[in-house]
């Protein structure tokens, strides 16, 4: 076996192993499967990604080739046009036996080829709901903080459907917030007694995302799409996607197609508002940008809450992992025009945002520099 060809097994081995830890071992399965196949010396990027020229597994894991294929045998087997795939997914009704299932999933690659090699070119969109479980709460501090209305300027938004997300119910611990009635309904297992102060007045005045490559989830054939990237195995977070797939048709999310740095220099630039603070925000995007382009967008945001005057505080919220293996973390920056920045570490969150170790803002980590996030390795 090749260097490249064994690249290949390894990152899908540890994706594997991820999604055992995240709770999807079909996926899981599936994925080991995929890494035998490497092994037996089966180059499928080489077939339907011909232009990547990486051959290193932290290539491989900063690709994400792995959820690029599995993302694309799901959508394969979602599309009703792959009966051997469908009848083992679980959401496509299957008996989720993931024995032999790869082989499936290769003999539909090659039958679908075109179909295919346009999945894998695209880079992964897993629009995952239940993070706004994880930056409601962030919200929910900074209103408190500056008790004015917000103004949203979300990063690598893809679908959108996190544009919804006071749409939402949410339950964190002993507190809820969000709409009583909604059919998309956040409950996050809460590590910790502390609560988020669900009092805060919290009012989104404007909202604007943009994606690198956004998704019109307006557009019926896409919501496959958006459900292929999520496991096939986990039916709650399906049921919230459909949810807020639901939610996404009135609230008509617009997701500007471009690149953050480029995004956030033009709207930060003459976006301030008397009364309103503005809060960019994203979840699980920062990695997905080479290091010249986060610290194109770093320098944006921190122009903007430099020039940040009590009237209009600036304020960066995410959600991203620090390093890999570890649990992501909720972080929220504020410049409230004094001057000063203040940077703390709200909560650890399970990358779904299913589970939250709470500690808010007068007990969060306080951290040296606005830019914590740092790269996957
Ligand atoms: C894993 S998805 C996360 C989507 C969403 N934030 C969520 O948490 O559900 C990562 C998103 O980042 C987007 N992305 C990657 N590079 C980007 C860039 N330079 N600027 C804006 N978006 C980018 C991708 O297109 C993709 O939609």
């Amino acid at each position: 076996m090749n260097d490249r060809l064994e690249a290949f097994a390894t990152g899908f081995r540890k994706q594997a192993e991820f999604c055992h830890l995240l709770g999807s071992p079909f996926s899981a399965a599936l994925l080991e499967q995929a890494a035998d196949a490497f092994e037996a010396g089966d180059d499928i990027v080489a077939r339907y990604m011909p232009w990547w020229d990486g051959s290193t597994v932290a290539e491989v894991t900063s690709d994400v080739l792995m959820l690029r294929f599995l993302g694309c045998a799901h959508a394969l087997a979602l599309s009703g046009d792959v009966p051997a795939l469908a009848r083992h997914y679980p959401s496509c009704g299957g008996d989720g036996v993931a024995d032999g299932v790869w082989g499936h999933a290769l003999e539909a690659f090659a039958a679908h080829e075109a179909f295919t090699t346009d999945y894998v070119t695209q880079p992964p969109q897993t629009n995952e709901v239940a993070r706004s479980g994880s930056l409601v709460p962030g919200l929910l501090e900074l209103a408190r903080l500056v008790t004015m209305p917000v103004a949203t300027f979300e990063l690598g938004a893809s679908a959108g459907l996190l544009q919804g997300l006071d749409r939402f119910h949410y339950t964190f611990g002993t507190a809820t917030w969000g709409d009583e009635a909604s059919a998309c309904r956040m409950e996050p297992e809460w590590a910790l007694p502390a609560t988020p102060p669900v009092e805060a007045p919290l009012t989104i005045a404007a909202r604007r995302a943009c994606d690198a490559a956004p998704i019109d989830i307006l557009n019926p054939d896409n919501a496959l799409k958006v459900r292929s990237y999520i496991w096939t195995d986990m039916p709650e977070r399906l049921a919230r996607l459909d949810a807020a797939i639901a939610i996404a048709q009135d609230v008509k999310p617009v997701v500007e197609n471009a690149s953050a740095d480029v995004w956030l220099e033009k709207v930060l630039g003459g976006s301030a508002v008397p009364g309103q603070a503005r809060c960019v925000l994203h979840s699980v995007m920062w990695q997905y940008m080479p290091k010249d382009v986060q610290d194109r967008a770093t320098a944006a945001i921190v122009k903007a809450g430099e020039a940040a005057t009590p009237d209009t505080p600036v304020a960066w919220l995410r959600l991203e992992p620090e390093t890999n293996n570890k649990p992501m973390h909720v972080a929220l920056a504020l410049w409230r025009g004094d001057g000063t920045c203040d940077t703390r570490i709200l909560a650890d969150s399970h990358p779904h945002g299913t589970q939250i170790g709470w500690l808010g803002w007068d007990n969060g980590r306080v951290c040296d520099s606005p830019a914590l996030v740092q790269n996957f390795s």
